[in-house]
């Protein structure tokens, strides 16, 4: 191997680590924006809850986009686009990448409760995806 090689390989396998972190880097964020007990009945609650006090003033969930068995995949809400499964036991891929997980929380707490989700939603929320 030469040093390159040895550079790209270290570099990976840093990625790999870090990417299958995502989730306790997360944790650790809403730990230090105070929140103390992660619940994630409570996530499913929210889940499945119905809002109203969004921008359009009519009745939005995140099942509107995403379903509420989320092992299974989910239909856009406005295009019709299909969304891969939330549940992480189905698919792998999901929340390994903190800035996915920041940006997304951001824009679809915004359209569906018309703020932003507080941390300890957030983290209620995700303990829940994250274990089904
Ligand atoms: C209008 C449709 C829509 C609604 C409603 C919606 N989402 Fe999403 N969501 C998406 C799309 C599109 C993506 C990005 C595509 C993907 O990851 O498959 C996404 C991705 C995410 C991700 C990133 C997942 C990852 O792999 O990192 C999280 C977290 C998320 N949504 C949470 C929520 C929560 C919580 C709600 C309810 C408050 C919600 N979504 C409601 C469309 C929606």
């Amino acid at each position: 191997m030469n040093k390159k090689t040895v550079v790209t390989c270290i570099y990976l396998f840093i990625s790999q680590m870090t990417s299958a972190n995502s989730v306790d880097e997360m944790f650790n964020s809403y730990q230090k924006a105070g929140v103390s007990t992660i619940k994630s009945n409570a996530g499913k609650n929210l889940w499945d809850k119905s809002f109203t006090a969004n921008t359009s003033n009519d009745t939005r969930s995140c099942t509107n986009c995403h379903g509420s068995d989320i092992t299974k995949a989910g239909e856009h809400a406005r295009t019709g686009k299909r969304i891969e499964p939330m549940a992480a036991s189905v698919n792998p891929k999901r929340f390994t990448d903190v800035k996915k997980i920041k940006e997304w929380f951001f824009r679809n707490c915004k359209w569906t409760l018309g703020r932003e989700c507080s941390a300890q939603e957030q983290a209620d929320i995700l303990s829940y995806l994250n274990s089904q």
